[in-house]
């Protein structure tokens, strides 16, 4: 599974960019809300940092003008997917969109059906919110398992990004059944990357070290 990060924080995308672990970036009107900054702006930063696809999201309702907003947003840069959600005006700009060679990702998806809608409009990936599925009392790694099979027995080449990823075990499930993408918020990959023995044991080697060449 690659890794993407979900914010649009730029300190936070540089620090994680910094490990070489990260190949994409998503972000949602919320997350670019919580920055209080120009969306277009926040858009350039990021997409300068991460050399992957960067995922912005469309504001519109209707097909025409997600279209409209899409046309502006590529040309910030060559990484550039649009992010539409999975209504049926979104599936329109999304296959409007495809004809035009311009990549997006279909977001708020919570059902095997909706996947395969987008995936048959010409979406390039599709995010299911397994944290919000969760919420609900519902399984959402169990539907990143059913739309992974599904795709790949129709040689569905849409990538499956697992999205509204809360923690890291929802990072080894979605990886488990077979997300092509798991879309990650900083705190989870700061969780990810720490663990008490591996500090205890540097410490521990360094003390021994010390003690033999004093
Ligand atoms: O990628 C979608 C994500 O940003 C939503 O996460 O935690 O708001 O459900 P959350």
């Amino acid at each position: 599974m690659r890794l993407f990060i979900d914010t649009a924080n730029v300190d936070e995308i540089r620090e994680v960019a910094s490990w070489g672990v990260i190949s994409g970036v998503t972000t949602n009107p919320s997350l670019i809300a919580k920055e209080g900054r120009d969306f277009k702006q926040v858009i350039e930063e990021i997409s300068s940092i991460v050399n992957g696809p960067i995922s912005a999201e469309v504001i519109s309702e209707d097909a025409e003008g997600m279209v409209e907003e899409a046309l502006e947003l590529v040309k910030i840069s060559n990484n550039i997917v649009i992010k539409i959600p999975m209504t049926s005006e979104g599936l329109k700009a999304v296959s409007v969109l495809a004809k035009k060679d311009i990549k997006t990702n279909v977001t708020l998806i919570f059902s095997p059906l909706q996947g395969l809608l987008a995936a048959r409009a010409g979406a390039s990936y599709v995010s299911p919110f397994i944290g919000r599925i969760d919420d609900i009392g519902t399984d959402g790694v169990a539907l990143v398992e059913q739309m992974a099979e599904m795709f790949n027995i129709h040689n569905i080449d849409t990538e499956i990004i697992a999205a509204s990823i809360r923690s890291p075990k929802h990072v080894i499930d979605a990886s488990m059944a077979g997300s092509d993408i798991g879309t990650i918020p900083y705190k989870v990959f700061k969780q990810m990357l720490n663990h008490p023995l591996t500090d205890s044991g540097i410490r521990q080697f360094l003390s021994d070290w010390e003690k033999a060449i004093k």
